[in-house]
């Protein structure tokens, strides 16, 4: 991802409090774990995408509750997300997330078991997950859950 892009995700990380439960704590470290480099083969494969995301002004809310336009940013972002997700063993052959492996791989099984998780999960996914914009899965569901 590009320097923009990791910039983004810093704002996001310093709004998140110290007392966190197992799951919550995770939701942000996976949120962080797709902080990548101008170096990053998906970037770089989907560089002119990407970029037209960053330039645009309503996508640079992507770590907001409001504000940001899923409708205009996320099909910029679906390429590289697509290759993102599967070089972490996310994705299925039909373009959707794994469920499972977003538990077992993305949240290292910190949330498999939280019902406050599994509750705010279905509404989340339906939410952001059209174009895979795992990101914004990760704020959604850090922001339904106590
Ligand atoms: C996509 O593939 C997965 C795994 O094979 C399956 O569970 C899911 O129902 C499929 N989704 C669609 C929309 O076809
Ligand atoms: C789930 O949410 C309730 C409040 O609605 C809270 O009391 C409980 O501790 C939460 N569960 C976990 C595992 O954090």
């Amino acid at each position: 991802m590009t320097r923009a892009l990791m910039l983004l995700i810093a704002a996001a990380a310093a709004a998140f409090a110290a007392e966190l439960s197992p799951c919550k704590q995770e939701l942000f470290t996976g949120y962080y774990s797709f902080d990548t480099g101008l170096a990053d083969p998906c970037y770089v494969q989907n560089k002119a995408d990407v970029d037209k995301f960053i330039e645009t002004t309503v996508c640079s809310y992507m770590d907001k509750v409001t504000g940001y336009d899923a409708a205009t940013c996320d099909p910029l972002f679906f390429n590289y997300m697509k290759c993102a997700l599967k070089k972490r063993g996310l994705l299925n052959s039909n373009n959707t997330l794994k469920d499972k492996a977003f538990q077992t791989i993305a949240l290292k099984n910190k949330c498999s078991t939280d019902t406050n998780f599994s509750k705010a999960y279905p509404k989340c996914k339906k939410s952001t997950m059209k174009y895979l914009n795992i990101l914004r899965l990760f704020l959604c569901l850090y922001e339904a859950m106590p």
